[in-house]
């Protein structure tokens, strides 16, 4: 499963060769570039599921993209890896030449008896607190770079908001603006006896 793959044009990700990359499904929680750049390629080449918003499968069927879900906020779909919720997210979502991609969103998974909630880029929102309320998080990944979305300290409240100890850091330091300082990020969730994790290319990490 390939969550809003961003390699080719990613100064993080040189050494990556997009035909190594293996996927059964590929999620793409918006429109931007740096979240769907080698969407079409890996898709193909893997005859991977595309699971996106209703405007992104369209856009992506458009490129030939054979195998599609779209959904939408508040959606909830029964896949074979489990069930899958689409969620709110507080960000704007548009392709390269500046046409609508629908809205933005994160995805609630609840498969192998874990539940791992992606919020996709957004801003810190009351609505958070609903998935803390209908799931119990084991792990989530959430964005810290700020300038574009939640900074540390805003996420570390998010993963309060949705109860979760495990958070691992998305969307930083692939851009100047949001570059960041990782001790001060590690701070921020420590203050709320939160475990935050970064983590580099070819780590993995046990839920
Ligand atoms: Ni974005």
């Amino acid at each position: 499963m390939l969550f809003d793959p961003f390699i080719t044009g990613n100064d993080l990700a040189i050494g990556i060769s997009l035909d190594q990359v293996k996927a059964d499904y590929i999620l793409v929680s918006h429109g931007h570039a740096d979240h769907l750049a080698d969407l079409v390629p890996l898709a193909k080449q893997n005859n991977a599921l595309v699971i996106a918003v209703f405007e992104i499968c369209n856009w992506a069927k458009a490129q030939g993209v054979k195998a599609v879900h779209p959904m939408n906020i508040g959606g909830q779909w029964a896949f074979d890896f489990g069930t899958l919720r689409m969620t709110y997210a507080l960000h704007s979502s548009s392709f390269d030449d500046g046409t609508y991609a629908g809205v933005a969103a994160g995805f609630v998974i609840e498969a192998a008896g874990k539940t791992i909630y992606y919020s996709g880029d957004t801003a810190l929102t009351q609505e958070m607190k609903l998935i803390g309320e209908q799931y119990q998080i084991d792990l989530a990944l959430l964005p810290i770079g700020g300038n574009f979305t939640m900074d540390a300290k805003d996420a570390a409240l998010a993963a309060s908001f949705v109860n979760c100890k495990q958070v691992i850091a998305l969307h930083y330091d692939t851009f100047p603006p949001i570059k960041i300082e990782k001790e001060a990020a590690l701070a921020a969730f420590n203050d709320r006896n939160i475990n935050l994790s970064f983590i580099k290319i070819g780590d993995t990490i046990t839920v």
